[in-house]
């Protein structure tokens, strides 16, 4: 279960529990994130709505935001019990809510009490406890700096660390701090060859499995978000090329499958356009593609 070599970013409004399954119809095998739950809805008593998901998702990770230990390690620990087989902190998010909250992004000014988050974190379930993490910020981050963070994260029990390779910058809209700060792959390359004993996951700007195929050589995984939304069947080859498995599913066959699932959801009360609105770009690219969004 603790294989990271693939995986699905965690995106608000995007990675909910619909579009995870059906990223899953398409891959087995890739690991699928939440989108970022923020502590204190999950104590708050909302916990079934926001982590309820489908038993066909493993493997699956909670992605929790933040900023007090002893909260997140709570949160943590109803994740776990929910069947989460990894809980995932957020340290990258730039938006001005989670700085007004202190949590994301900001928290990297304070490498200390991201530790201490993270003990608590860990201190608290058996699953692993993975980083999500930034290069650093306002562009004045510097290699020695960030491998100084990784060393002090690691020491507080995180083994995983997923790495999108840009700073963060505070002031900037979260659009375009996914797009100004210039990329710095290398650094993560670098991470991996002074920390070998860590996993090192890369995120940020892969378009494609074959980039994806050229990252894991050297590092332990590779995290695809936006290009993996605007068009799922990206992962068409993954279980095959990635993970080794015989398998190639054809869009006409994760249609029919959400179409049972959507039949399923709505005898739940799930409104039909929850499922069908990600389902948009699954005949991306293909003749009648442009059809199939219309009729949705
Ligand atoms: C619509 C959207 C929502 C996002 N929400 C989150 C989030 O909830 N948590 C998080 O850690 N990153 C979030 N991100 C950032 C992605 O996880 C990822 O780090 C970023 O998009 C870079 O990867 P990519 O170039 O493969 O898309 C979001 C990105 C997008 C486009």
């Amino acid at each position: 279960m603790f294989d990271h070599r693939l995986s699905v970013a965690p995106m608000v409004d995007r990675t909910d529990r619909h579009f995870r399954f059906l990223v899953r119809q398409i891959s087995r095998k890739v690991r699928l994130y939440t989108e970022m739950t923020v502590d204190q809805a999950v104590l708050r008593g909302k916990a079934e709505r926001l982590l309820a998901f489908h038993p066909e998702e493993h493997p699956i990770a909670l992605q929790l935001a933040g900023a007090d230990p002893q909260s997140l390690a709570e949160a943590a620990r109803i994740g776990e019990a929910f069947g989460y087989d990894e809980v995932n902190l957020n340290l990258g998010c730039p938006s001005a809510k989670a700085q007004r909250e202190g949590y994301g992004a900001c928290l990297l000014q304070d490498p200390q009490r991201v530790a201490e988050i993270l003990k608590a974190m860990v201190g608290a379930v058996r699953v692993p406890v993975s980083a999500k993490m930034r290069l650093g910020l306002e562009g004045q981050e510097t290699y020695p700096q960030l491998a100084r963070m990784v060393e002090r994260f690691a020491e507080a029990g995180v083994r995983v660390f997923i790495v999108h390779a840009r700073s963060a910058l505070l002031a900037f809209s979260t659009k375009a701090n996914r797009e100004v700060p210039p990329l710095r792959h290398g650094w993560v390359h670098q991470l991996k060859r002074d920390f070998p004993h860590l996993t090192l996951v890369l995120n940020g700007g892969v378009r494609t499995l074959e980039e994806a195929l050229a990252h894991l050589v050297r590092v332990d995984g590779v995290m695809m978000g936006r290009a993996v939304y605007e068009d799922p069947f990206v992962l068409a080859e993954a279980d095959r090329r990635v993970f080794g498995l015989e398998r190639r599913p054809s869009r006409l066959e994760v249609a029919r499958r959400m179409r049972a699932y959507l039949e399923e959801e709505m005898e739940q009360g799930t409104p039909p356009w929850a499922v069908l609105r990600h389902m948009l770009n699954l005949f991306r690219g293909q003749p009648g593609g442009r059809l199939w969004r219309r009729l949705l």
